[in-house]
């Protein structure tokens, strides 16, 4: 018998498509991303990330009650500290902006994930995510201060540790600091493969921490490679991290593919600054369909492998889903 093969069949009804669907987004898929300045009354829109904002304390608990009441459980917090020194001092002061940001909404939030970003660029006057000495950012002096920051972060009531700095060994120093100071349960989400990306541009404008001399290609990966990837992976599995990042997302799914069949952990993507940007910017001038382009891209992050995804589009999608 010879007979057409018909995969149209399963195509005809929205019904029938739901029915077969493989990939399917839920609030539950995602973190929200917030900027914590110091101040009152602040909503300082970002202007290469419209409907983003630098937002101070009050303004933050206002954004996070409103991101629970839309079906999110779990917000990822940066700090735009107005005092910035070489060593990023406020990245570990216990009344530092982000301490302060997670007491904050952990007590006016209920049930609420508070995920700490760690690094350092936020908060060094030079912008480099570590410790610099002869123009160089040096490794092992930087992780005693991101450890401190870890331990800061854990004392203020984070919930989950996100370090996002690329200095090698950061896991294992982290996982250590934190156990010492009984924190052995407080996860440890780890950028573990994160390139070094123009796609980071607008969030740079948003949390002004944009390097002063040099990039970050001395520590952040080159975009060119892919066993390095899973090697920085294996490294971070090896040293206890509980999540696996990659960062960025969209132009990054071969990664994101290779990382979730080598590794049983989690995997998170990270939706970042300059993919938002992109689409808001072609939506704005009626180039494309912006419900549906973050739909698609965010559906294709969650395709390629990713259980998890860090996006600005969060509280547009759990309104819709
Ligand atoms: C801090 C950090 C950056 C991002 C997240 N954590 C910036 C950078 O490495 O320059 C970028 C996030 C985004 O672009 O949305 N190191």
């Amino acid at each position: 018998m010879t007979f057409i093969q018909r995969p149209r069949r399963l195509r005809r009804t929205e019904a029938i498509r739901a029915l077969v669907r493989e990939t399917r987004l839920s609030p539950d898929d995602f973190v929200y991303p917030l900027f914590v300045c110091e101040g009152e009354g602040i909503r300082r829109e970002i202007s290469s990330m419209p409907g983003c904002f630098n937002l101070s304390l009050d303004e933050l608990v206002v954004e996070a009650t409103a991101a629970k009441g839309d079906g999110l459980r779990a917000i990822i917090l940066f700090g735009v500290p107005d005092d910035k020194d070489a060593t990023g001092t406020q990245a570990y002061a216990e009344d530092g902006i982000v301490q302060r940001a997670i007491r904050a909404v952990k007590r006016e939030v209920k049930d609420l994930l508070v995920i700490a970003d760690n690094c350092l660029c936020e908060y060094t006057d030079h912008g480099h995510c570590g410790v610099i000495q002869d123009g160089e950012v040096v490794n092992d002096p930087t992780l005693d201060l991101l450890v401190q920051t870890a331990i800061a972060q854990a004392e203020a009531g984070a919930d989950i540790i996100a370090p996002s700095n690329m200095m090698d060994g950061f896991v294992e120093a982290i996982r250590a600091g934190l156990d010492a100071t009984g924190f052995e349960n407080t996860p440890i989400m780890s950028y573990a493969v994160k390139y070094a990306s123009a796609f980071y541009g607008p969030f740079r404008e948003a949390a002004q921490s944009a390097p002063q001399f040099g990039d970050r290609r001395g520590y952040q990966m080159d975009p060119a490679n892919a066993r390095e990837a899973l090697r920085e992976a294996e490294l971070d599995f090896a040293q206890g991290a509980d999540m696996l990042m990659v960062k960025p997302a969209l132009p990054y799914l071969d990664i994101i593919r290779a990382v979730r069949e080598r590794f049983d952990l989690p995997i998170v993507a990270y939706q970042v600054s300059g993919e938002y940007a992109m689409i808001k910017a072609a939506s704005r001038l009626g180039w494309i369909d912006e419900q549906r382009i973050v739909a698609e891209s965010l559906t294709s992050i969650k395709r390629a492998g990713a259980d998890l995804i860090l996006t600005y589009f969060a509280r547009d999608l759990a309104q819709r889903l």
